[in-house]
């Protein structure tokens, strides 16, 4: 499998300035290898179309940040994961810290998002990560584990069908790091706890998130289960996403 970095643009960027945007990191990306990774832009539902016009013809795919867990019916406000599909979405964030925190998502309903993403025939990037309040108590790793049992209870896993993203919560947004061995310890949880799913885990990708810049990503992408990043801050500019990506 590829290094996969996947930028997370949060709530960003309008539609009307994507072109100029997504020709900037086209010319930026020129200096890239771009057989060596994959890349994917998850933005707000409101910019899927002209980004996915912005993109024809690149390999960059494009990724939805949050998704009902229905498929349809009387749910005012939700979007589908059927309605992403039709979108040319690929990738869907599921369970990210912020939609735990600020719209009460539980283990619960995260495992029925990741669920109605599997029946669209999506890719959830499904996040987990521990608060610091967690970390200092020595709870970090039980909590990483919860989570994860808890999202992919009952499913089915192939290597291509998930990616899974540890993102401590006191390093998003924050400055702050994880140091590359604790990074790649988690990871590495992660992926013993995969393995117990499927014996497909070897492959499945697990991205670092948490304030990865051009100036760590080297370090953490250097970490044998880290296959990659989930990038908020960094993925607003052009020249620090491409950064990024040089660095796999
Ligand atoms: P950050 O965000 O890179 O700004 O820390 C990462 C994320 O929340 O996915």
């Amino acid at each position: 499998m590829k290094p996969f970095i996947a930028a997370n643009w949060k709530l960003h960027k309008l539609p009307s300035e994507l072109g100029m945007w997504v020709e900037e990191l086209k010319t930026a990306l020129k200096s890239v290898d771009m057989e060596r990774l994959e890349l994917a832009l998850c933005a707000p539902y409101t910019h899927l179309p002209a980004l996915r016009q912005a993109l024809e013809g690149s390999p960059i795919k494009l990724g939805a940040q949050d998704v009902s867990a229905h498929a349809e019916g009387a749910y005012t406000g939700e979007v589908a994961a059927p309605m992403l599909k039709d979108l040319g979405v690929y990738y869907v964030i599921v369970g990210h810290s912020e939609r735990r925190a600020h719209h009460h998502e539980d283990d619960a309903l995260v495992r029925a998002k990741v669920a109605a993403v599997h029946e669209a025939g999506l890719v959830p990037i499904l996040c987990v990560g521990e608060t610091l309040a967690e970390r200092e108590a020595g709870q970090a790793e039980a909590v990483v584990l919860r989570q994860l049992g808890a999202a992919l209870e009952g499913v089915t896993l192939e290597a291509d069908t998930l990616v899974v993203a540890y993102e401590p919560v006191w390093a998003i947004g924050t400055g702050k790091t994880a140091t590359d061995e604790d990074a790649q310890a988690m990871c590495r949880t992660v992926r013993g706890k995969l393995k117990e799913l499927t014996p497909a885990a070897g492959d499945v990708r697990i991205l670092y998130g948490g304030s990865m810049k051009g100036s760590n990503a080297a370090g953490l992408l250097a970490q044998p289960d880290i296959s990659g990043g989930l990038i908020g801050s960094a993925s607003l500019s052009a020249a620090s996403l491409v950064e990024i990506a040089a660095a796999c």
